[in-house]
């Protein structure tokens, strides 16, 4: 079996599903085998996001904070995994900035854990089980920092410079996991990825908040002047992507993951009006008619942009949808999903909005 940790989050349950439920046509060598979600149930986190895999019996469940190092293990010890997939994360930079300490709690001293678990559980495993395990860590392109109009993309060996407090905690978590493949030998894989989006995304990012206030009649908040610029992949091509890098991925490797759509906030934003205009049009006038311009994040990134060009030559791994094809496939789940939606915007949701955004929002 394979461990998930986070699998209750966005991309998380996404790769769940995926791995239990492949697409037609999709090859799923490995993906016969249960998977066991280790995720405490954050805000971030949602039971309801695995409801399509419910009632598969290959789909097994912990409440269980990974800061908790002896419980992980346990669990190893109790399940014997071949591998380990961590998603766990405090993900949202806003919140980040607000509040650095969970960030520093979770991403950092959590996946520390999670490593000290591993190396024991990796070795006590007899020869075969030992050979074939891995540690694979789900991280961001954030981790390098912000890029100038014309420098080039991101690749594998740019080196990391951090600016906001999520960035920073993912890019220590990274630092780790490279430490203990070097140090200890646990045969670690990561793999570094641009902005994802697509369905059960929680609507605190920017597309699933856009594509929600929209329809509820309320402000598109666009930071500064909506120029900042981000490289956008669908979250079932980013799930492929992690899949492939555990099957094919070469040990102690880092591998960035990106979509190769660069484009401004502000034409993300226009683009999910335009998609929102044709399926389920206003009465009068378009979507965008509701975008607000606000106060802009501190330290803003400028720009993010991923070359990816390792994971495509070295294992043939590409992304399937465009954004034109994504972002429908996306905005028509929000707008078929209003029990969802209604369950994860309530309550402490609408605390943090007010707090965010005042009465912008
Ligand atoms: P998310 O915030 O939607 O989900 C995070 C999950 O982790 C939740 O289910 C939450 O309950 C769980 N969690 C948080 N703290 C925990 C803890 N201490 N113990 C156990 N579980 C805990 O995040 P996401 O967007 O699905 O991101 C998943 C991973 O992918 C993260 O590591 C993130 O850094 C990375 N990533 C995200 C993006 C993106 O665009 N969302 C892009 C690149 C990389
Ligand atoms: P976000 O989805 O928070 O992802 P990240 O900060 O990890 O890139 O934001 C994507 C971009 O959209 C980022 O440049 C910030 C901007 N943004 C807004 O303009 N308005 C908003 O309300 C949010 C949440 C984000």
């Amino acid at each position: 079996m394979i461990f998930v940790t986070g699998g209750a989050g966005f991309i998380g349950s996404n790769f769940v599903v995926d791995w239990l439920t492949p697409a037609a046509g999709q090859s799923a060598p490995l993906r016969n085998e249960p998977v066991l979600v280790i995720d405490c149930l954050t805000y971030a986190g949602n039971l309801a996001n695995l409801a399509v895999v419910r009632d598969n019996p290959k789909l097994l469940f912990e409440r269980q904070d990974i800061c908790d190092s002896a419980a992980v293990l346990a669990l190893l010890r109790k399940h014997r995994p071949r591998a380990l997939l961590h998603f766990a994360a405090e993900s949202h930079v806003d919140r980040s900035i607000l509040g650095p300490a969970e960030f520093v709690r979770t991403n950092i001293n959590g996946t520390f854990a999670l490593l000290e678990a591993a190396r024991t559980y990796y070795g006590e495993l007899p020869g075969a089980e030992r050979d074939a395990f891995r540690f694979l860590h789900v991280s961001t392109d954030e981790v390098y920092g912000s890029l100038g109009p014309v420098d080039p993309a991101f690749s594998e060996t740019t080196a990391y410079a951090p600016n906001s407090p999520y960035a920073a905690s993912k890019a220590a978590s990274d630092h780790l996991v490279r430490a203990y493949h070097h140090t200890y030998g646990l045969p670690v894989l990561t793999t570094n990825c641009s902005n994802n989006y697509g369905p059960l995304q929680f609507p605190e990012k920017l597309i699933p908040l856009v594509t929600l206030n929209a329809l509820q009649g309320k402000p598109l908040p666009i930071y500064g002047d909506g120029s900042n610029v981000r490289d956008w992949l669908y979250v079932g091509d980013h799930c492929s992507g992690i899949r492939t890098v555990l099957q094919n991925g070469r040990l102690g490797e880092t591998y960035n993951i990106g979509g190769r759509t660069e484009m401004q906030n502000l034409a993300v934003v226009k683009t999910i009006c335009a998609t929102l205009d044709a399926l389920r049009p206003r009465n009068s006038g378009s979507y965008s008619q509701q975008i607000t311009f606000v106060k802009d994040r501190p330290g803003h990134d400028r720009r993010y942009a991923i070359d990816c060009s390792k994971i495509e030559r070295e294992l043939g791994w590409t992304p399937v949808e465009t954004f034109a094809s994504g972002i429908r496939k996306t905005v028509e789940w929000y707008l078929n999903s209003s029990a969802w939606v209604e369950q994860v915007t309530s309550g402490k949701y609408r605390d943090w909005v007010s707090l965010q955004y005042g009465t912008a929002a």
